[in-house]
């Protein structure tokens, strides 16, 4: 007799934030392809086309099991015309051409290259390359202007583009809660980003300060910055006040940037002791941003990612609950008042949304 295995029907919510999207999942080659060509459209200033490239590869990242073929892909959110012939493709070639075109571009490679620079954004590596620039040596041969944080990221490129392990994260962490402790007895430090959502590695270190009692917080950071200046640790460093007010009007559309006191830097990470010759350290990206505790598990929620695992949230709010997200609070604009929460759990309550764990926010 013949045994007749019928693979369950993939059911794929319509928000990212209604899914659960581990960091290891079926599908990395379609994901990757359609992930190259959300970067190619973003480098060509295209932003709506990125994100919906962006969107059907963030619904390939949630399916439990590998697609099987295009015929999988009616019954899915997000897969526009585009999307759909890149998907067939690579299910039937194992490759998509218009993917490896890209790829090999100058323009691609070179966008990436220079975006990669700390303090680099698309307009600027797009002036770059309007101007024929190519590489790193180019921008010195050229004598192109460079800002003090594109300085510090050129000069620390190699450095930077090393993965930071996870152990070097929690080293990090455990440094900066060393010294925080010290200047403010009970101040807390707690590792955001991708590796709060148990990435092995990341592009820098992010770190939220904050201290159980509201207020507390406040002169923690120019303290904190000094200390690492003294320890000889701090290779680059820019600060910016809080400019947070509970009068202002609540905002998402101003993209992810919020308003705490925070200091980005550039950091001499000690490394373990090697043979003679060796470097003894290795320049690291450390975000430091200090929190009020009342805010803390908005701040959380908003530092964790992913960056499309934020925005769909934000998004959600918005559409189809009429509330205002940031990593400040919850607004909810039919009864114009804020939704205080004690921890993330809260907050997914109060939009009505199942709880999803950070390692399964990998969106
Ligand atoms: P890797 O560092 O590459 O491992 O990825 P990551 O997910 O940690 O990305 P990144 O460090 O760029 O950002 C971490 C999270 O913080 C992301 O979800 C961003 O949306 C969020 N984030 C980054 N910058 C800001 C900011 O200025 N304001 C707010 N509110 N969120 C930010
Ligand atoms: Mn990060
Ligand atoms: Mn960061």
């Amino acid at each position: 007799h013949v045994t007749v295995t019928v693979e369950p029907s993939l059911q794929v919510a319509p928000y990212a934030c209604q899914r659960r999207t581990p960091l290891d999942h079926p599908n990395p080659a379609l994901v990757m392809a359609l992930e190259t060509l959300a970067e190619a459209a973003l480098f060509a200033g295209e932003e709506a086309r990125g994100l919906a490239f962006t969107r059907a590869a963030s619904v390939l990242r949630c399916l439990p099991r590998a697609l099987q073929g295009t015929h999988e892909l009616s019954g899915l959110p997000c897969i526009g015309g585009h999307s759909h012939r890149v998907l067939q493709e690579v299910l039937e070639d194992g490759v998509c051409a218009e993917v490896e075109a890209v790829k090999q571009s100058e323009r691609y490679q070179t966008m990436k290259l220079f975006t990669q620079i700390f303090g680099v954004g698309v307009r600027t590596a797009d002036c770059w390359y309007r101007e024929g620039l190519r590489s790193l040596g180019d921008l010195q041969s050229h004598g192109t202007r460079l800002t003090r944080q594109q300085q510090a990221g050129v000069e620390c490129f190699e450095d930077l583009a090393v993965p930071v392990g996870r152990a070097e994260a929690e080293g990090l962490a455990c440094l900066v809660l060393d010294a925080a402790a010290r200047l403010l007895p009970s101040a807390s430090v707690t590792l955001a980003g991708g590796f709060r959502r148990g990435k092995p590695h990341g592009h820098d270190v992010d770190l939220l300060l904050s201290h159980p009692e509201e207020g507390r917080e406040v002169g923690l950071l120019g303290p904190l910055v000094a200390w690492l200046e003294e320890q000889g640790l701090l290779l680059y460093q820019h600060s910016q006040h809080s400019s947070y007010t509970t009068t202002a009007e609540p905002s998402s559309s101003c993209g992810p940037l919020d308003r705490f006191e925070r200091c980005f830097t550039i950091l001499r990470l000690v490394l373990p002791a090697t043979g003679t010759g060796v470097r003894a350290w290795r320049a690291v990206r450390l975000d430091l941003v200090v929190v009020p505790h009342s805010q803390l598990p908005f701040a959380l929620l908003g530092w964790t990612g992913s960056r499309h695992f934020e925005r769909e949230l934000r998004r959600f709010a918005r559409h189809e609950r009429e509330m205002v997200l940031n990593s400040h609070g919850l607004y909810n604009m039919r009864q114009g008042t804020f939704l205080p929460a004690s921890s993330e759990e809260e907050i997914f309550q109060h939009l009505g949304l199942d709880y999803i764990p950070p390692t399964l926010r990998n969106a």
